[in-house]
């Protein structure tokens, strides 16, 4: 029986991973900041283990707690919406210290025991935002580009131990808690000379054609982590597929 571990558990795109993973019969390791049973309780398949991926005495108690594990989910992130020319640099560190370096870090703290036993799968979760501009959007794209780019190097390396890496992408998922996790963060960032262009992007993020759902996001982790035709990319919710056809991507 194989053993997933999944950061960022404690809501959205994460947390419906590991349901579908346990469902399907797997060891899964659900991580989050702050667990809680009342989100997602253990049982003898499902782990519940507090993890910060900015910390790295965090990630090492994690992944000793956890034992052995075939496939790791780096899904843990934060958004950022808002004017760059507004956004403190500091900020723009914040973003990345969870999405670029502590996938990295939680990268590197799994690829002994892969290297060691040439096997084990990390899937890396980015965005469409890697695909396509959007606006308001740059550092958090940035970001996600920065995973974009270190995950197709590495591929190349721990291809030489039987070590895959994948990315899934995405799209905009507005029943996760995405939004309403970053709205402290955005405070202050849509200064008034922004506001008008700020609004009409509003107003279009209302009324999108097709959006990704949670569920989506999981099949397509189902996907990549029991797929052996060496994919890279796995778009993620319609809106994701649909970009990914217009770039000519299979899908
Ligand atoms: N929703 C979208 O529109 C969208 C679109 C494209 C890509 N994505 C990506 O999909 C992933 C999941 O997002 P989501 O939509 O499911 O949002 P979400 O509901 O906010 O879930 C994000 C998760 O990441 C966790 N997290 C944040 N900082 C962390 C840290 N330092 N260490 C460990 N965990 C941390 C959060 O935990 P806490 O509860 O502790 O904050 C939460 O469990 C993210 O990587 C996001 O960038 C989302």
């Amino acid at each position: 029986m194989k053993t997933i571990l999944i950061t960022g558990c404690s809501s959205g795109y994460g947390l419906e991973t590991a349901r579908l993973f346990h469902t399907k019969g797997w060891n899964v390791i659900a991580t989050m900041r702050t667990p809680n049973a009342a989100v997602l309780a253990p049982t003898r398949r499902l782990q519940v283990l507090p993890l910060d991926v900015t910390l790295p005495e965090s990630i090492d108690q994690a992944l000793r707690l956890a034992g052995p594990i075939d496939v790791l989910v780096n899904n843990a992130g934060i958004g950022l919406f808002g004017a760059f020319e507004a956004t403190p640099m500091a900020t723009v560190r914040e973003i990345f210290e969870t999405n670029t370096f502590g996938t990295m870090a939680m990268t590197q703290a799994v690829l002994p025991q892969f290297r060691k036993r040439r096997s084990g799968l990390v899937i890396n979760v980015t965005s469409t935002a890697t695909m396509v501009s959007f606006p308001l959007v740059a550092a958090y794209t940035a970001s996600k580009t920065a995973v974009e780019g270190f995950t197709e190097s590495l591929a190349l390396e721990l291809a030489e131990f039987d070590i895959g890496i994948k990315l899934v992408e995405p799209g905009y998922g507005p029943t996760t808690r995405f939004g309403t996790n970053g709205v402290e963060r955005m405070q202050g960032l849509i200064p008034e000379p922004y506001a008008p262009y700020a609004r009409s992007v509003f107003a279009a993020l209302g009324n999108p054609t097709a959006v990704t759902t949670e569920i989506a996001v999981a099949e397509a982790i189902w996907r990549a982590a029991n797929d052996y035709a060496g994919t890279l990319r796995y778009p993620a919710g319609d809106d994701a597929v649909a970009i990914a056809l217009t770039k000519g991507r299979q899908v």
